[in-house]
This record gives C-alpha cells, sequence and structure tokens, in this order.
C-alpha cells in the first residue's frame, strides 16, 4: 500500500476569496483573463508603461480625420512585413557571389513556402514605396509640413531616401544578369553626384570595382544598417505625431469662439 502524505496547507493569502451570494463560479476563459491582468499589471507596477502607451493611443484627433489619416500606419506596416519576412529570407540566403543566385533558387523552388515569403517580400518593397509616396503627399496637401511640423517632414523625408536605399540594395540580391548590371548603372549614376558622388560609388562598390565584396556590403546595408536606421526613425517620427497632433484636414474651418466674435464686432 502505498502510502500518501496530506498536501501542506494553503496559506491563507493564497486562498481563493469565498464566493458572494449570486456569484456565478468563474469560468475558464474568466481565469484566463484575470492571469492575463494580471501578468500586465506586474509589469507595469515595475516600469510605468500603461501611462506611455495610454499617451500614445488614446491621443485626440482633430475633426474631419479620415482614411487618409491611415496612410502612415500602412506603411509602417508595409515596413514590419518586409522586416518580418526578411528574417525568414536570411535563413535561407548565402551572400556570396557564387551560392546567391543558387540560395535565391533554392528560397523560390524548395523551400517551405519560400515561394510565399520570397513574393511578400519582393512585392511588399513595391507596396511600401507606393504607400511611402501616397503619405507623403496626404502630408504635403494638407499641409502637415509646416509649423510646428517641421521637424517631423524632415524625419520623413529621410525615411524616404533610407526605403530609396532598401530597394536599391535590394536589387542586387538575387544576383541574376539584371540585377547585376541594373546594380552597375546605379552605382555609376551615383558616381555622377557631385563632391561626393566618387566617394558613394566607391563605398557602395566596396573599392574601385564590382568585385566579390560589394555583394556582401550591399547585404550589410540591406539588412542591418538601413533596417536599424529606419526602426529608429520611425519611432522618432511616431513620437513627435503623439506630441504635436496630427493636422486637420485643410477644408475644415476653424471654429471661432461666438464670445471671440462679439468682442471683434
Ligand atoms: C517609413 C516611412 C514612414 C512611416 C512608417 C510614417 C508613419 C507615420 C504615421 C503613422 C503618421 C501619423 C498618421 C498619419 O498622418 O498617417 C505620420 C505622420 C506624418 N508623417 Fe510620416 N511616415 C513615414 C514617412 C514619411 C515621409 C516620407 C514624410 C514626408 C517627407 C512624412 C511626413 C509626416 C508628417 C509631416 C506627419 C504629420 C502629419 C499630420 O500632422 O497630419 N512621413 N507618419
Amino acid at each position: 500500500m502505498k502510502l500518501k502524505l496530506p498536501a501542506p496547507p494553503i496559506p491563507e493569502q493564497l486562498k481563493p476569496a469565498p464566493r458572494r451570494p449570486g456569484e456565478r463560479k468563474p469560468s475558464a476563459s474568466d481565469t484566463l483573463k484575470e492571469g492575463g491582468t494580471s501578468a500586465v499589471a506586474w509589469v507595469d507596477e515595475r516600469t510605468s508603461l500603461s501611462g506611455g502607451a495610454r499617451w500614445m493611443m488614446f491621443r485626440k484627433v482633430p475633426k474631419g480625420t479620415n482614411w487618409f489619416y491611415t496612410l502612415g500606419s500602412a506603411t509602417m506596416f508595409a515596413f514590419l512585413n518586409q522586416a518580418m519576412t526578411g528574417v525568414f529570407l536570411a535563413m535561407y540566403y548565402d551572400p556570396s557571389p557564387t551560392n546567391a543566385y543558387e540560395s535565391t533558387r533554392f528560397i523560390t523552388n524548395e523551400a517551405f513556402l519560400g515561394e510565399f515569403v520570397r513574393g511578400m517580400h519582393k512585392w511588399g518593397s513595391t507596396v511600401m514605396v507606393i504607400l511611402i509616396f501616397l503619405h507623403m503627399g496626404r502630408t504635403f496637401f494638407f499641409g502637415a509640413y509646416k509649423y510646428p511640423r517641421e521637424l517631423n517632414w524632415v524625419v520623413g523625408a529621410i525615411l524616404l531616401i533610407l526605403t530609396m536605399v532598401m530597394s536599391f540594395t535590394g536589387y542586387l540580391l538575387p544576383f541574376d544578369q539584371r540585377s547585376y548590371w541594373a546594380t552597375i548603372v546605379g552605382v555609376n549614376i551615383n558616381g555622377t553626384g557631385p563632391l561626393v558622388g566618387p566617394y558613394l560609388s566607391d563605398f557602395l562598390r566596396a573599392g574601385p570595382d564590382f568585385g566579390a565584396t560589394t555583394l556582401s556590403r550591399f547585404y550589410a546595408i540591406h539588412m542591418l544598417l538601413i533596417p536599424g536606421l529606419i526602426a529608429a526613425l520611425i519611432g522618432a517620427h511616431l513620437y513627435l505625431v503623439a506630441k504635436l497632433g496630427t493636422t486637420a484636414p485643410p477644408w475644415l474651418k476653424a471654429e471661432s469662439d461666438p464670445e471671440l466674435r462679439k468682442e471683434s464686432k
């Protein structure tokens, strides 16, 4: 016969509170919700992050805010899609001149869901470029570049340049005839720029000629340098959006205070 020791008593503080009259037995989903809430509360008590999250998420927006205001967030989601699919591509991609083409072929034809992920990344890059231009157009036509948002416009302009650099450096990576020759043309165009042009093209090529290290240089710029900068600048951009608020659409006239109107008569 097996002897079983009695379980140690549960301390008073850990015992569940007795149910009130009429209170139903908590369901499994109630317990789960409560668990989630107390985990979040535990983190919040130690970090006070909820204040920042509330400041960011529950800010006031002007009257007339419409679908055009979603273009910035849409651009951000396109960037997140690029970052996520890029991680999976990097698991199989090999940035060496002898293996790059073959590793891309492997991703497309053999890796599980490889063609899908590569397609998401390739088409996603075009989507991001279209969205960033539409978002810039929205902020331009709504006059959002004016005081006090000039700095956010400048941050946006840098984000636009970085997005272009992402497209340019990514184009070489499949390392087929088209990407190779198109990149040579692109780097030569960069070289014609005033003053910094020749230095820029040398930097991109990793030397005076297109060589074995050019591909790994493009890869490092494409998957480490620029995404890091873009992520940091999106953080700054969103901080400024939350701090300054968004611009009202230009067709909305500010409502003047009736008291002031009386005074000005
Ligand atoms: C990776 C690229 C970008 C992301 C993720 C992004 C994201 C956002 C988001 C989420 C907003 C707030 C909502 C909205 O107005 O859509 C915003 C606002 C703004 N963005 Fe961008 N943006 C990007 C690029 C740009 C570019 C290229 C410019 C201009 C050169 C720009 C200029 C602005 C301005 C001025 C505002 C304030 C809008 C207002 O006050 O109404 N952004 N951005």
